[in-house]
């Protein structure tokens, strides 16, 4: 094949550009939407995927593999962080046990902290600069626990957070008033979970607040619609679960749409899951707030201002958190 081509005489090699490298540790259906939607989006130029089942890690990668001449090719490789995978900017967590219908994301708990331990040393040890983005639910106590385990500054350890429910919000909302959900500015913070927290206080359309006053002020009637979107977005997985065993497009586009406002220093503001000390009282724990991204992870948080009701169930959600991780022996 090298006969193919005559080099220019005066051709000078590019300077050594340092690859902007991803590892995802865990090729399950959300590992795999996650892979399939950084492809497309041309989010790294090496991309490995790192899995216990070598077989179908590898039969995965040499799937993806053969579409790379439809989109920008990126370098996606079979391995380990402790092989290829050494020296990532960004390490994605999608590894554990996924919930069954009709379980709770709390349920996962214990078996996922034993796999996480089992996976973090290898990224202590082969990654130690690199940002952490976990996925695997219950997503709050797995971010926390990799905090625990890793011992890395909280600015770089990460969790999907409330991030997909925000955008379920987003979406239900502009359903019912006929808009595209990107104009729809409406935030769900706390939990990943059933003990989530809908931001109406602030929910806003064209500039226009969704609530005029109160929730109080609202009739029963329009207290009720809300309720019944708000139920939507927090039951949402479990709906899906319910019909197709398990959740994996929207996240997998959740996912790339935080790594792309990392690796691009972005500064987009998400609700992405870390360690929140000092609003309301809160410490020591991990959930979804409004966060700004940059390409070191985490820059700042949005100091929000929450109505009477929005705070006390958010630290309820806060208060759901800590009493499960208290109930782990770390
Ligand atoms: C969901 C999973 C990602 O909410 O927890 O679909």
């Amino acid at each position: 094949l090298e006969s193919i081509f005559t080099q220019h005489p005066e051709a000078e090699k590019p300077a050594p550009l340092r690859p902007r490298k991803g590892v995802i540790i865990g090729a399950g259906q959300v590992g795999l939407a996650c892979a399939y939607s950084i492809l497309i989006q041309d989010c790294f130029d090496e991309l490995i995927l790192q899995d216990i089942n070598q077989d179908k890690v590898e039969g995965e990668v040499m799937d993806l593999i053969h579409g790379m001449p439809f989109i920008t090719p990126t370098a996606l490789k079979v391995g380990t962080v402790a092989d290829v995978g050494q020296g990532a900017d960004l390490v994605i967590i999608t590894a554990g046990a996924a919930q069954k219908p009709g379980e709770s994301r709390l349920n996962l708990v214990e078996r996922n902290i034993a796999i996480f331990k089992s996976i973090l040393s290898d990224v202590v040890k082969h990654c130690p600069n690199a940002i952490l983005l976990i996925v695997s639910n219950p997503v709050d106590i797995m971010t926390y626990a990799t905090l625990k385990i890793t011992g890395f500054p909280s600015s770089r350890v990460i969790g999907s957070g409330t991030v997909l429910d925000t955008a379920r919000f987003r979406y239900q909302l502009a359903q019912r008033m006929q808009v595209d959900p990107r104009s729809v500015h409406a935030y769900i913070i706390g939990e990943h979970g059933d003990s989530e927290v809908a931001l109406w206080s602030t929910a806003n359309v064209g500039g226009r607040k969704l609530i005029d006053h109160s929730w109080e002020s609202l009739s029963t009637s329009e207290q009720d619609e809300l309720a019944s979107i708000f139920n939507q977005v927090k039951n949402a997985a479990y709906e899906i679960i319910q019909r197709k065993g398990y959740t994996a497009y929207a996240i997998g586009l959740v996912v790339t749409d935080i790594i792309k406002a990392i690796m691009r220093s972005q500064e987009r503001i998400l609700t992405v899951s870390s360690l929140v000390n000092g609003p309301y009282g809160i410490h020591d724990v991990c959930l979804g707030w409004p966060t700004v991204l940059n390409e070191k992870g985490i820059l700042k948080t949005v100091n929000l201002k929450l109505s009477k009701a929005e705070e006390e169930q958010l630290c309820h959600s806060a208060q759901v958190l800590q009493q499960v991780f208290q109930q782990l022996n770390f």
